[in-house]
């Protein structure tokens, strides 16, 4: 459920109509929704309300500050992978003790500034990476609180690219060999083992991957009950998946209701993480139509947001909505609609049945606020979209559009070319 709805033949962002922002902001421009936002966190947090819980926001999907701050400060924290996530995490208001941290490749530095920010814990993927948070946190005198990232091995049959959990994946530890490696933990001095970490893939459309992860991650956790390590927080990860267009994937309710029962009694906090989920369907991208072309095969609307702007359909074949922001009464039209990239893969869709749209109208590429303006770049050249936030009446720029001093700002001319 999402608030970017027709009233009569025009689309409106919550009560604010899509047009008026475009011209007012400009395109390409990303546009999330208040209330969907709230909605989508909420159905979290009201799922699973009588069990312990903490919703960390995966921070990849929508890095925006004020995105990040409203979940903050609805409760959320935040699932980061980075120290740049960690510092949009901070300075957007997340609660130190909500952060959780994973990621294959912590580098010392990122393992200090995390060390030194407190956070509630790292998300732990290899032996090596447990050896040197150990190291830098004996060299800061202090103890890191950590999960290791179980890899269950479970097909969460998604998309080849977003699958993590399977043995052939480069995350997480093998399941056989947790137990060993949760004693070798324990042996480390300046470790603290406070969880258990999984996360099998995104965009998942089915809850049975999510209770055979987590009925694995159970028998591991009463195994190391047996061993005298006691576990406080179970992280399952996040990606559940979205409609982007005709799946029915379970929502957080259902996830509850299957997750719970295999819980109540343990005594543990669940942390989850979900990023597609709660942001996916709270986002458009809005895009001019620059020109129509016809080709010798099919035809193409040419528009001014490229795979710079949005990657996934290029990138994992994904596809997204693509609705007119003025909805006529009019033919459709079998197209292409292209970014003005200098690539052939620069598409926003293919082979799609679209309305019969004309130069200088308006076009909404929906479902695109997870994942989106968080892998956009400057290729080409081009600089980066604006990002508004709607609520009710109300709207608002929350990413400033780059300009083109932006796209030299970082470089230097060295010496022997002056
Ligand atoms: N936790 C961890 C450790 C993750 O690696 C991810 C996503 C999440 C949570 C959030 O997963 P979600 O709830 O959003 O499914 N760029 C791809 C998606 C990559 C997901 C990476 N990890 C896409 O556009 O589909």
């Amino acid at each position: 459920m999402h608030f970017f709805k027709y009233r009569a033949e025009e689309l409106f962002a919550e009560d604010v109509p899509v047009k008026k922002l475009a011209e007012k902001y400009g395109t390409p421009l990303y546009i999330y929704s208040y209330r969907t936002l709230f909605r989508h966190f909420k159905a979290y947090d009201d799922a699973f309300n009588d069990y312990p819980h903490i919703i960390c926001f995966a921070v990849k999907a929508n890095p925006n500050p004020a995105v990040i701050r409203l979940f903050a400060k609805n409760g959320g924290g935040a699932d980061i992978v980075s120290g740049g996530e960690l510092f949009v995490a901070l300075k957007s208001g997340v609660p130190v003790k909500k952060i959780v941290y994973a990621g294959v490749g912590k580098t010392e530095d990122e393992i200090r500034f995390a060390l030194k920010s407190k956070i509630l814990m790292f998300n732990v993927e290899s032996e090596r990476e447990l050896r040197e948070i150990d190291r830098v946190a004996g060299k800061m005198k202090t103890k890191a609180p950590v999960a290791l990232r179980i890899n269950p091995d479970i097909d969460p049959e998604t998309h080849p690219y977003i699958a993590t959990g399977m043995k052939k994946h480069k995350f997480g530890i093998p399941i056989e060999e947790a137990l060993e490696y949760y004693r070798f933990a324990s042996t480390l001095r300046n470790l603290t083992l406070v969880g258990v970490h999984k996360h099998i893939g995104s965009q998942i459309t089915k809850i049975s991957p999510f209770v055979d992860a987590l009925k694995r991650v159970l028998i591991l956790i009463d195994d190391l009950n047996e061993q005298g390590i006691s576990i406080q927080y179970l992280d399952i990860g996040g990606g559940l998946g979205i409609p982007y267009r005709d799946e029915d994937p379970p929502v957080p309710k259902d996830l509850a209701k299957s997750l719970i029962p295999l819980l109540k009694g343990r005594g543990l906090t669940l942390i989850m993480e979900p990023g597609r989920s709660i942001v996916g369907n709270a986002g458009i991208l809005v895009t001019k139509v620059l020109y129509l072309k016809t080709g010798e095969k099919k035809e193409f609307v040419i528009v001014d947001a490229g795979m710079n702007d949005l990657i996934r359909p290029s990138f994992y074949d994904a596809y997204h909505q693509i609705l007119p922001v003025a909805k006529k009464r009019r033919k459709t039209v079998l197209c292409d609609v292209v970014g003005p990239i200098c690539e052939t893969g620069d598409f926003l869709a293919r082979e799609r049945e679209l309305q019969k749209v004309e130069q200088g109208e308006y076009l909404a590429v929906m479902s695109a606020g997870a994942y989106g303006f968080s892998m956009s770049s400057n290729y080409n050249s081009r600089p980066r979209a604006a990002e508004v936030m709607v609520n009710g009446r109300e709207h608002a720029l929350i990413r400033v559009r780059e300009t083109y001093s932006d796209l030299t700002n970082w470089n230097r001319i060295p010496k022997f070319l002056k």
